[in-house]
């Protein structure tokens, strides 16, 4: 016996190849393979092909044949979040629905300080095991690949433990979590000193232990009024990148001047994007950058969608990730949200798709997953079904039944 496996027959299997980075999609141009098989070696996919054909093919192979429809997708990738933290912010949730401004909620001791606060009070450990129990429940939706923000600690040190705590957490659990360092996510209220002196700090102190340490390849800022802004960020970008990091932008979530920054210095993705206007559009269109729509956040304040629909027009690129976070976006249903997104800007089956794997992996700079063919890692689920249009027509509510990361069968709902 070797050590490859087969699985199928997939009634469809979606392989996102051949499909272009930038631009609008139509499901016509969509691949779909018919009653096809996987064979996995280790961590990787040797071979798509006919199930039939390939049981012929690879004699003494491991089979796992499965009985009734299946449709096969790649494993989602979500380029955006914040899933470790400590404490909730349900009090804040409340107090916006109920009518209270962000300047009331954050003097009744909300906003992102109040978790700032909460997670400073979290030993590393507690923050291990709740950002392993959060991004569990995302890899059984299917989230095969995470990205994770620090931006609750604010200090040199109180960043590292959050690093510390994603590595951990990391090697932990099956799912690959991408780290991101987001320092920048506001001036911590107790600094005593000006935005640019904190950014002088971390910069200095902070990005040499990043790199030392391997906690992080990735940084980020919240460009925003309440946060900082395109002047203060210049500099702290410019050192990031000369340092080698990348760069990725909370850009135009409630004013606009994000986006140009994140084109200025070729950032890989600028994120959020809900205020962004014809002149935005534009200029990220004809950029490289990726543009991440953020449903959770709008979803979780009630605020207007990014214009996911004009930015692919215009010939732009579109990553979609949930943003899970304790504030603006508690969710935390990547699938769920995707396909809101895509019933509200009127998106086809394959931009929704492509927005939760190959272009979502390319955000995160990844080329190894988000489509499925030999060579790629076997990453990807499946749902019960025939009709791959099922998935995203339940909004949500048809979870895979099946997940493999690397190769391996995470759980199976069959059993
Ligand atoms: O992506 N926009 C800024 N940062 C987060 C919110 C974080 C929080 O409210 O805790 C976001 O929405
Ligand atoms: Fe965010």
């Amino acid at each position: 016996m070797n050590n490859l496996k087969l699985i199928g027959p997939f009634k469809q299997l979606i392989p996102m190849t051949g499909l272009p980075i930038k631009g609008a999609l139509t499901d016509e141009q969509l691949v779909i393979l018919e009653d096809t098989g996987i064979v996995i070696d280790g961590e990787h996919i040797k071979h798509i092909g006919k199930f039939h054909d390939l049981k012929q093919q690879f004699k003494d192979i491991q089979i796992q044949e499965l009985q009734g429809d299946h449709t096969c997708l790649p494993g989602f990738v979500d380029a955006h979040t914040h899933i470790c933290f400590g404490g909730t912010r349900a009090n804040d949730y409340a107090m916006r629905n109920a009518g209270k401004s962000y300047l009331e909620i954050a003097k009744a001791g909300g906003g992102i300080w109040d978790t700032v606060v909460q997670t400073r009070k979290a030993s590393k450990a507690e923050l291990v095991k709740g950002t392993i129990k959060r991004a569990n429940r995302h890899l059984k939706n299917g989230v095969t690949t995470l990205e994770v923000k620090s931006g609750y600690g604010l200090s040199v040190d109180e960043e590292l433990k959050m690093l510390y705590a994603i590595k951990e957490a990391d090697e932990a659990i099956p799912s690959d979590l991408i780290p991101t360092c987001l320092a920048a996510h506001m001036l911590p209220k107790d600094y005593e000193g000006s935005a640019e002196s904190y950014l002088e700090e971390i910069s200095t102190k902070l990005f040499p232990l990043l790199k030392e340490e391997n906690l992080a390849n990735r940084i980020d800022a919240f460009i925003e009024e309440s946060a900082f802004s395109a002047s203060q960020i210049k500099p702290y970008f410019e050192k990031a990148q000369k340092m080698g990091f990348d760069i990725t932008v909370h850009a135009d979530q409630f004013s606009t001047s994000g986006s140009k920054v994140a084109v200025d210095f070729e950032a890989i993705s600028a994120d959020h994007l809900e205020a962004s206007a014809v002149k935005e559009i534009e200029l990220l269109a004809k950029s490289d950058v990726i543009a991440t729509a953020l449903p959770g956040a709008s979803l979780g304040l009630g605020c207007a969608f990014t214009p996911a629909r004009r930015l692919l027009d215009a010939g732009g690129t579109l990553a979609i990730a949930s943003d899970h976070n304790p504030g603006s976006a508690p969710m935390g249903d990547l699938l769920t949200q995707a396909a809101i997104l895509g019933a509200f800007e009127k998106l086809s089956n394959a931009e929704v798709i492509a927005g939760i794997t190959y272009r979502a992996a390319a955000a995160l700079n990844l080329t190894d997953r988000g489509t499925l063919e030999a060579g790629q890692l076997a990453d990807f689920n499946l749902f019960h079904t025939g009709n791959y249009q099922e998935i995203l027509y339940n909004q949500g509510n048809l979870k895979p039944c099946v997940v493999f990361k690397r190769g391996v069968k995470i759980f199976d709902k069959h059993h």
